[in-house]
């Protein structure tokens, strides 16, 4: 039998209504700030992704999807949707349309991991990314947004980790004081955080091994050798979220998986959905735009994973919408009417009712049945004794009352039913 790829998932109707409540809130609160969706390609030149988000992460090193297209150029699905947001704006010379652009997405990513709950392998985000500004105000904007858009969809058990990265220089520095502090100790830290001292020395504060974690927490901290310009941007960020009533926590460890960041960083992490437990994540990557060719410029962004959110929902038993039920089933009691029968219902869709019908020349009691288990609200009976007349009958489900109806009627007195 042919299955789904491994780690990408169907979402089915039974589902569906779970996206659409998620993505009509996201789209609702991003509008309100006055972002403007963008939409790229789901692939673009491998070289995108490796110069932005870094040879040595293990996006770029392990997990894209990278193939020769027939040209012989290789490609690669996007892991992630920074790279090609600002690929775009310097294609297109965003800057010089707009000083400022506030832009945001809701799209599929792809990233070849191993798959587990609230990890796949096809995963979709939403998110924004703001290009043209330095302000810290924006800093705090993106975080109040993830903050916003997760706590209108419902979720309570969530947290807010900040944390400053610093300008370049003041990170390389840093970097030499950390190596310093974990030479003496490079032999009892697990492989992959060997490995990782040689070509990527912050991330070894994501090992998940106890020693490592043991030896991390005595080691010096970023935070405690920033530069003054990043320390007083990094303040002001803490005091519009403190003013916003935003809880966060500041923690130090906090280093990112991708490369281009500096200064602030963020994730918002649940505690209902086990080890994948970052909803989403960002901060600011001011060298960006230059490092892929644009005129220097600034950005600052975020990116969450809908399908963890979904999930972090479910755990939570945060009530989610299920499938919306039906205005009106219309039962067919004469199949010689089947072209008015057709019509009629026509007439009651373009009157904006959610209307089904049956197709399947079904009993009546089959009809009735189907019209139950479909949850609607009112069931028009048409064509009985009284279709001579031009009558129809209607039935209000949750009441059980029936009345015979002029058809011309019929929108009418379906709303009184309805309620509206
Ligand atoms: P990221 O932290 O790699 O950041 O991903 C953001 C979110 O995407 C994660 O917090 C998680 O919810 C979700 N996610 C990542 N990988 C998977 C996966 N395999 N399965 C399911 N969900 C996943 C970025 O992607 C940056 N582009 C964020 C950003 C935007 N920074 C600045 N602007």
């Amino acid at each position: 039998m042919l299955k789904a790829i491994y780690g990408t998932k169907d979402v089915l109707p039974k589902d569906i209504e779970k996206w659409n409540y998620v993505e009509d809130i996201v789209k609702k609160i991003f509008t309100s700030f006055n972002y403007k969706e963008i939409r790229t390609p789901i692939f673009e030149e491998t070289g995108l992704f490796s110069r932005s988000i870094g040879e040595e992460t293990d996006i770029v090193s392990k997990e894209m999807y990278t193939f020769f297209d027939r040209g012989e150029t290789s490609v690669t699905l996007r892991p992630e949707m920074t790279a090609s947001v600002v690929r775009a704006f310097i294609e297109h010379s965003l800057a010089n349309q707009s000083s400022l652009n506030k832009l945001f997405y809701i799209a599929s990513m792809f990233r070849q991991e191993r798959p587990q709950a609230g990890r796949l392998r096809q995963f979709h985000q939403f998110g924004a990314e703001v290009l043209g500004s330095a302000s810290p105000l924006l800093d705090a904007e993106i975080i109040i947004l993830a903050y916003t858009i997760l706590k209108s969809l419902g979720l309570k058990d969530i947290t807010v980790k900040i944390n400053s990265l610093g300008i370049t220089s003041s990170r390389k520095a840093y970097i030499e004081i950390l190596k310093e502090y974990l030479e003496p100790h490079l032999h009892e830290l697990s492989e992959d955080s060997r490995k990782r001292f040689e070509k990527n020395v912050l991330r070894i504060f994501d090992s998940k091994s106890e020693n490592d974690i043991q030896i991390m927490k005595d080691a010096p901290k970023l935070i405690d050798h920033l530069d003054d310009e990043s320390k007083q941007e990094f303040q002001i960020v803490q005091n519009i979220l403190q003013a916003e009533q935003i809880p966060f926590i500041v923690d130090s460890s906090l280093v990112r998986g991708l490369d281009y960041y500096s200064k602030t960083t963020f994730e918002i992490v649940s505690g209902k959905v086990g080890s994948q437990s970052a909803l989403c994540g960002g901060g600011r990557y001011d060298g960006l735009i230059e490092l892929l060719g644009g005129t220097p410029n600034y950005g600052v962004g975020f990116a969450a994973g809908i399908e963890r959110i979904i999930l972090a929902l479910q755990n939570e038993k945060t009530e989610l919408p299920g499938n919306s039920v039906l205005d009106v089933y219309v039962v067919l009691l004469n199949k010689e009417l089947l072209n008015e029968y057709y019509l009629f219902a026509t007439a009651l869709r373009k009157n904006n009712f959610k209307v089904e019908i049956d197709y399947l020349s079904r009993s009546v009691k089959a009809q009735m049945r189907e019209a139950n288990k479909l949850q609607t609200k009112v069931v028009v009976l048409f064509g009985g004794d009284e279709f001579a007349e031009n009558k129809i009958v209607i039935k209000n489900m949750d009441t059980s009352s029936q009345q015979v109806i002029p058809l011309e009627e019929a929108g009418k007195e379906i709303l009184l039913s309805l309620g509206a």
